[in-house]
């Protein structure tokens, strides 16, 4: 089978935030949406579904349950049971409903920085205080940058009232899966401080090269006790906007808490949700290991273009997401970078700054796009500079 993610396919005008939040001259490779069109299973279950014209209440699809079963099981070898699989309208609602569940208003939560925007806003918008620790930023020696995390560093600064960790796995900004033995000690530390672990997985099968994903949960039956896994098909078959997302919660405890702070506020998932869900991890799989090889091809040539046209700029080199975090310090530009390439190159990115304190001189890149998509945001940040 083959599938052509080098097209173009014109989204101006069709409600797209990515595409129109900036006027019409300037490329978007800011939030973290995708220009591909979805597998033609998930469009033709959705256009069938359509065409049926009755919208009311929707139920899951009777399998859907046992299908993502499966799927942990034959990818992660972790075995999940119907009972503990969640449906959620969104990820963020999600992490939300969590900061609420999980301690009382006043209790912290704690998070790896540069974090998503998410991570900062949850824990305050349900009373609780969000400490942050830094990730340490290592030079690889060939003109990239990786993170490292200082464990016993981490674990000195935890607050006693922490209650709650907001992890993203695989790293969003940084574009890295986080290694089984740093999982495992990092998630030990937790558990001993009696602190949840919310491990947000939503970029897990967006692997690149012949990186395999952790699920942090599948490390122990204990780190599953303590865990609460979220995991959505909409960052892998670029369905955000349909507002299906997973929690896999095997601690009936942590259930019953999700369940009372979410009742009455957060709403089913929609049909098309679930029919996109179902249609995408059914019949996707030969178009996401197409998907993942041709993001691997963009990561190079990400990587590749800088180190040749702008040596200035040090990125991490991605091995998962489609997602370049990039430092521009040594740049030589005047203030704030992203405000730098939407001025000078008519480029959208994400500001460094808005992923915590040591993201500030930091842009993210989104390359989930076509390559000659790519290629032009690259030159124009090369002409810029
Ligand atoms: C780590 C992470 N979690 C959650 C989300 C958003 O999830 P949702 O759209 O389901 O609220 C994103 C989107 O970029 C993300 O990167």
């Amino acid at each position: 089978m083959s599938f052509d993610f080098d097209q173009i396919i014109p989204r101006r005008g069709t409600g797209s935030i990515k595409w129109e939040h900036y006027s019409e001259d300037v490329l978007p490779m800011w939030v973290a949406d995708m220009d591909f069109v979805s597998p033609e299973p998930v469009v033709r279950a959705l256009r069938e579904r359509a065409e049926h014209g009755i919208f009311g209440y929707p139920s899951p699809p009777a399998d859907l349950v046992s299908l993502i079963c499966q799927r942990m099981a034959d990818l992660y070898n972790w075995q999940v049971m119907p009972e503990q699989v969640l449906f959620v309208p969104g990820l963020v609602s999600a992490i939300n409903v969590l900061c609420r569940a999980i301690g009382e208003p006043g209790d912290h939560v704690v998070t790896l920085t540069p974090a998503y925007m998410p991570f900062f806003s949850a824990p305050t918008n349900q009373g609780r205080i969000c400490d942050t620790f830094d990730m340490t930023r290592v030079d690889q020696g060939d003109g990239t940058i990786s993170y490292r995390l200082d464990l016993e560093g981490f674990a000195a600064s935890l607050h006693p009232q922490t209650r709650l960790i907001l992890l993203s796995q695989p790293h969003n900004p940084i574009g890295i899966e986080y290694d089984r033995e740093t999982l495992a000690r990092l998630s030990e530390i937790c558990i001993e401080r009696g602190i949840v672990i919310c491990s947000d997985e939503i970029h897990c099968d967006l692997m690149l090269g012949d990186t395999r994903h952790t699920p942090t949960a599948s490390i122990s039956p204990e780190i599953a006790a303590h865990t609460v896994t979220l995991l959505a098909p909409s960052k892998t078959f670029n369905l955000p906007g349909l507002g299906c997302g997973i929690a896999i919660v095997q601690n009936e405890k942590l259930r019953k808490k999700i369940h009372k702070a979410e009742v009455g506020i957060v709403p089913h998932v929609n049909a098309f949700g679930y029919i996109g869900a179902y249609a995408a991890y059914r019949e996707g799989g030969p178009w996401l290991d197409a998907l993942c090889a041709y993001l691997t091809e963009n990561r190079d040539v990400l990587v590749n273009y800088l180190a040749e046209h702008m040596p200035q700029l040090r990125t991490t080199v991605p091995n998962a997401t489609y997602l370049a975090w990039i430092d521009c310090r040594e740049a030589g530009i005047v203030g704030n970078p992203a405000a730098f390439f939407l001025e000078k190159a008519k480029l959208a990115l994400s500001d460094g700054h808005a992923f915590g304190g040591n993201g500030t001189g930091f842009v993210r890149l989104n390359f989930g796009c076509p390559r000659p998509t790519l290629l032009d945001g690259l030159t124009r940040m090369r002409d810029a500079l």
